[in-house]
């Protein structure tokens, strides 16, 4: 008698360890909306973490703490401007990092990929050079835009 409740208490809490592993699954793999993890997916989280960071030295009217995440946020943007998008690698069902692999199709759609990376990073040196903060709020306003487009081009299955 005893055994048997223990093999069902057993079997229960078997089974509620791995219903709660599989609903957590489900939710990591929500979380980056169907793309696997990549490097440039880190990127682009860092890249909102310092925009953030610098949003808030923004608001305190802190030139110091501005500085310093305006340059993180120029180097971040170099760091994604050599890798590849997940979209890209989808093409062929390849995993490479060596533009060299791409098809023509897939060079063409990079070189368009790496323009408007290279856009967001002008906008970033323009935030750098401004002391103006009208202007930094618009240019800020411009890198919005510039997330927003680059996502609806480059990013699978996301929405902003
Ligand atoms: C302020 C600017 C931007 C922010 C804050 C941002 C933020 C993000 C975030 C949070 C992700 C999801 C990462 C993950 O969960 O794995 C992402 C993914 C992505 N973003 Fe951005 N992004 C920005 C600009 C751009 C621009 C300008 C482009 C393209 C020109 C771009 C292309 C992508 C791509 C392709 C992915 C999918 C990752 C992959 O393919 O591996 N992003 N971004």
């Amino acid at each position: 008698m005893m055994s048997h409740i223990k093999r069902n208490l057993a079997f229960t809490l078997l089974s509620a360890l791995l219903f709660t592993q599989s609903t957590s699954l489900v939710f990591a793999h929500a979380d980056h909306c169907g793309i696997k993890e990549t490097t440039l997916g880190d990127t682009m989280k860092h890249i909102k973490s310092e925009l953030r960071a610098y949003n808030k030295g923004f608001k305190a009217d802190d030139k110091a703490e501005m500085q310093e995440h305006i340059n993180e946020l120029i180097m971040l943007s170099g760091k994604a401007k050599v890798l590849l998008p997940v979209v890209i690698e989808n093409i062929n069902g390849e995993h490479s990092e060596a533009s060299s692999e791409l098809t023509a199709q897939q060079k063409q759609q990079y070189g368009q990929y790496q323009q408007q990376i290279t856009e967001m990073t002008n906008t970033f040196k323009k935030i750098q050079a401004s002391s103006d903060s009208d202007e930094i709020s618009s240019l800020l306003e411009t890198v919005n835009q510039q997330k927003k487009q680059g996502h609806k081009s480059f990013r699978q299955n996301c929405k902003s």
